[in-house]
């Protein structure tokens, strides 16, 4: 296998939608040009990525495990997202410039499945880091 350009796995759902690497770059590219010029999202990720070329390559690796099913991202992204003063807010921003951003450059099917697998992690993610309560679904006001 190609390191640099590894083959999606058979069963990956990505390419029937039309998704490959070269999509998912110019997504991931597009959209943290976005998140850097917004005043919610923009300073939380001033303070704490300082080089961005590392950052968006790690992003296009995870979003290829997910879509191409390549395994090629061996990070944990839980503990990533604790102690950034994230609040419901930015969810709520970070979703809606993600969903602007798939529908403006990838084909309506392909920016679903990207919406849609955002969604469900965003939402893990909140749990995980404690904005939401686990016993009755409902967000809090803050991260613990
Ligand atoms: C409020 C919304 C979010 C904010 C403000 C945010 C912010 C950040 C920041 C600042 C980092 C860099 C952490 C570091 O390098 O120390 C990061 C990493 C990351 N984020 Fe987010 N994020 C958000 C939501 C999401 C969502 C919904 C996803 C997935 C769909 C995601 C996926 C990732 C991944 C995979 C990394 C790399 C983790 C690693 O180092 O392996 N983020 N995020």
């Amino acid at each position: 296998m190609d390191i640099d350009d590894p083959r999606p796995h058979p069963k990956a759902p990505g390419p029937a939608l039309g998704i490959d690497r070269a999509m998912v770059t110019h997504l991931v590219h597009a959209f943290y040009d976005e998140v850097r010029r917004d005043s919610i999202l923009g300073p939380i990720f001033d303070k704490r990525v300082k080089d961005w070329t590392p950052h968006l390559e790690k992003l296009v690796r995870f979003w290829c495990s997910i879509a191409l099913m390549t395994a090629e991202y061996h990070g944990r992204p839980m503990p990533a997202h604790m102690g950034l003063g994230i609040e419901p807010n930015h969810f709520v921003r970070w979703l809606e410039l993600f969903a602007e951003t798939a529908q403006r450059v990838c084909p309506p099917e392909a920016a679903n499945f990207f919406v849609e697998r955002a969604q469900n992690i965003a939402r893990s993610l909140q749990l995980g880091i404690g904005l939401i309560d686990p016993l009755t679904g409902q967000l809090r006001a803050r991260a613990r």
